[in-house]
């Protein structure tokens, strides 16, 4: 994994390949960014045209939490004659067991087939961070029966917030405000649990004075930070980031010590998302993505390198800024969202989107189903400070429409 000497031809045996395990908008930009680093790039989703899918050389279609399934797609693409093989999980459904076990027999994974492993549940990294780290973290406890849960209400207090260990964007999360509230709570966690695994995570609600996420890339000169995002959540989904986030000087160093010690026993290269709490100038550990996050497409505005260009360097072994990522500008992204079930969306009002202001841009990600709530493009604008910048990403993001499609 040292510094990449050469970059062969995608499709020859000098390519230097990437196996993007998810494929949805994120990948999308992974993919891209490799691309045009000459890279050669195979995307893997559960469904047809998925995001990355439709700008990648090469696609498979495969359940990934099924773990023949993704032992066979990987032997496949590592029987392919090719330079380097890098496999890169985009997001945390996956067979990390599989990871684990072609990792020891030599196969590259972005950042470590481990960091894959602790963070694909909640209690992984919990245990990592603040039982191995002694980093500060909610109140919490991993409860099996909602007799359980209604036990940990008790010991942490209400209000507390009740998530599957295995889940994402808020699925299956709730927050219980009275003593009496466990059983909804338990059972409306096992309705958004990605598996059938009953366990939760019960945390002590954190009343924070506002929350980040800390882009953070270890790469093969080190450790670099990006400058913090903002971002509001509604219904566990990020709605709005916006970068730079004002800190403390005592909180923003603590931030970076936090996201350092996370980062440098999950290991590898590659940009991760540190999820962080701030009250006062304390920070407390939520979560972190060992590969680019949600709340940084903002990034695609606001820095010269986005954190899909840089997760491309460092898992190239190229070189990234060292120590603060430069901000070009303040900026903000605001989500675009479907409301109906509909194939195909048809999306309207771009151009008037794009016409609020000079400073904005969109991205549609192409998903070919539209769902209530799903995440479907990104409004992204500059502004002489990231208060003005959110203004604007909003009203472009308003005037977007979803309509039903064609098919
Ligand atoms: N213990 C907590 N206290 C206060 N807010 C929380 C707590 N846990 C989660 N949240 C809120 O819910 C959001 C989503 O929770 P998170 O644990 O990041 O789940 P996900 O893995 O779905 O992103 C957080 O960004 C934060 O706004
Ligand atoms: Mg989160």
């Amino acid at each position: 994994m040292g510094i990449q000497e050469t970059i062969g031809t995608p499709g020859t045996a000098g390519a230097t390949r990437l196996v993007l395990l998810g494929s949805g908008e994120l990948g999308r930009e992974v993919a891209l960014e490799a691309m045009r680093l000459g890279a050669e790039v195979v995307a893997v989703d559960r469904y047809a045209g998925a995001p990355a899918m439709q700008v990648a050389h090469r696609f498979h279609v495969v359940d990934m939490t099924d773990p023949a399934a993704l032992r066979a797609v990987l032997e496949e693409e590592r029987g392919r004659p090719c330079a380097a093989l890098h496999v890169v999980p985009e997001i945390e459904a996956i067979a990390t067991e599989v990871l684990v076990e072609l990792e020891a027999d030599g196969l590259l994974v972005t950042p470590t087939a481990r960091a894959a492993r602790l963070t694909m549940d909640r209690e992984g990294i919990r245990r990592l961070a603040a039982e191995e780290l002694g980093l500060l973290t909610s109140p919490y406890r991993f409860c099996e029966s909602a007799e359980e849960v209604d036990a940990a209400v008790a010991a942490l207090g209400v209000p507390c917030v009740v998530k599957p260990v295995m889940s994402s964007s808020g699925k299956g999360q709730s927050v219980v405000r009275s003593a009496d509230g466990g059983r909804a709570a338990w059972d409306y966690a096992q309705e958004g649990s990605r598996t059938s695994i009953a366990r939760v995570i019960v945390e002590g609600f954190v009343e924070f004075d506002y929350e980040i996420t800390l882009l953070t890339v270890r790469h093969a000169g080190g450790t670099s930070f990006c400058a913090p995002i903002g971002h509001v959540q509604e219904d566990g989904d990020y709605r709005e980031s916006w970068q730079p986030q004002p800190m403390s000087d005592a909180a923003a160093a603590r931030a970076e010590e936090v996201a350092r010690a996370v980062t440098e026993a999950l290991g590898g290269h590659g940009l991760f998302g540190v999820e962080l709490f701030v009250v006062g100038d304390d920070v407390l550990f939520s979560e972190v993505s060992p590969r680019p996050h949600d709340t940084g497409m903002v990034t695609m505005a606001t820095q010269a390198l986005s954190e899909f260009g840089l997760h491309a360097r460092a898992i190239l072994g190229l070189p990234v800024p060292a120590g603060r990522v430069p901000l070009r500008a303040p900026g903000a992204s605001a989500v675009v969202l479907g409301s109906d079930t509909v194939e195909a969306p048809v999306f309207a009002g771009v151009a008037a989107a794009l016409a609020t202001d000079d400073r904005i841009d969109l991205r549609l990600f192409g998903k070919p189903e539209s769902r209530p709530g799903r995440r479907l493009g990104v409004a992204l604008a500059t502004g002489p400070d990231a208060d003005a910048a959110r203004t604007l990403a909003r009203d472009a993001a308003a005037h977007v429409r979803v309509e039903a499609g064609l098919r």
